[in-house]
């Protein structure tokens, strides 16, 4: 499939998991990719395994210098955008009872600020056809113990669509919320551990953990013009998950 031909994405937290998988997809279906994140060793890998039509900038979701030379370097090598894939996030376990402000912050700065900051800033190079894909997460819809702040970045992050999907009217460009469930990233495999592995799995309607490249493969559905039509919408990939 070539659907993605001729078209120039960013994937934030594209050297590993979910955006590294998506990078892959875009690619295969003909884009040209450039991959964010904190990390060279990281972005070096992929970008070897990637192959010609992939650069790497490294930067945080959080500063806003950084995400300044992304663009930069978009707009020198490529001149327009046509994909944004807000796909960069983290998060950790802290009860209710021993959640602290520096917990919060940390992960709204990733989560809701640096989406915030990661698609305000892509506007000026995107235009008609264009298409921004958010990451969410299943845990914005469920409730998951210990997950206070993860799961209400990730609510904040579905919202994010809606609000964009009215500010973008009359620009012709796209906005929807992709939201995975248990992933078998290396993030998600070394946080959940094998018990914690079995357990998703075991919760989950079709009885496993998704492999990042389902999730890589609806990513370039909603970066191509087969979701012409889509705008706001949030896109459950989760194995039914957060759907019962
Ligand atoms: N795996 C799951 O089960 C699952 C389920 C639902 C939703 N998700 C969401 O899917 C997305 C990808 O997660 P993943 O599972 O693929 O884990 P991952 O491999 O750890 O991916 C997260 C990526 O985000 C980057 N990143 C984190 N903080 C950043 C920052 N401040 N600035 C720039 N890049 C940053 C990381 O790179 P650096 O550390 O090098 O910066 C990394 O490449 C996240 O938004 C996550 O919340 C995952």
């Amino acid at each position: 499939m070539a659907r993605l031909n001729g078209k120039t994405a960013v994937i934030t937290g594209g050297a590993s998991g979910i955006g590294r998988a998506a990078a892959k997809r875009f690619i295969d279906e003909g884009a040209f990719v450039f991959i964010y994140g904190r990390r060279q060793d990281a972005l070096d890998a992929a970008v070897s395994e990637l192959g010609p039509n992939a650069r790497a900038v490294r930067g945080s979701v959080s500063d806003e210098a950084d995400l300044d030379r992304l663009y930069a370097a978009v707009k020198a090598e490529r001149g327009t955008l046509d994909i944004i894939f807000a796909n960069a996030g983290a998060g950790s376990q802290l009860a209710l009872g021993k959640i602290t402000a520096e917990h919060i912050d940390e992960t709204f700065d990733t989560n809701v600020k640096g989406t915030i900051f990661t698609v305000q800033k892509a506007l000026p190079l995107m235009g008609k056809g264009g298409s921004i894909i958010l990451t969410g997460s299943s845990a914005g819809t469920t409730g998951a113990p210990g997950m206070t702040a993860y799961s209400a970045s990730k609510a904040a992050v579905r919202n994010l669509a809606r609000t964009w999907a009215e500010d973008l009217k009359g620009t012709g460009i796209r906005v929807n919320v992709l939201s995975p469930g248990a992933t078998a990233t290396e993030l998600a495999k070394e946080a959940l551990g094998e018990e914690g592995q079995k357990v998703f799995a075991a919760m989950t309607p079709l009885q496993r953990m998704a492999d990042p490249s389902e999730i890589g493969a609806v990513a370039a559905f909603l970066a191509s013009d087969d979701s012409g039509f889509m705008t706001a919408s949030e896109v459950a990939v989760d194995g039914g998950l957060a759907q019962l």
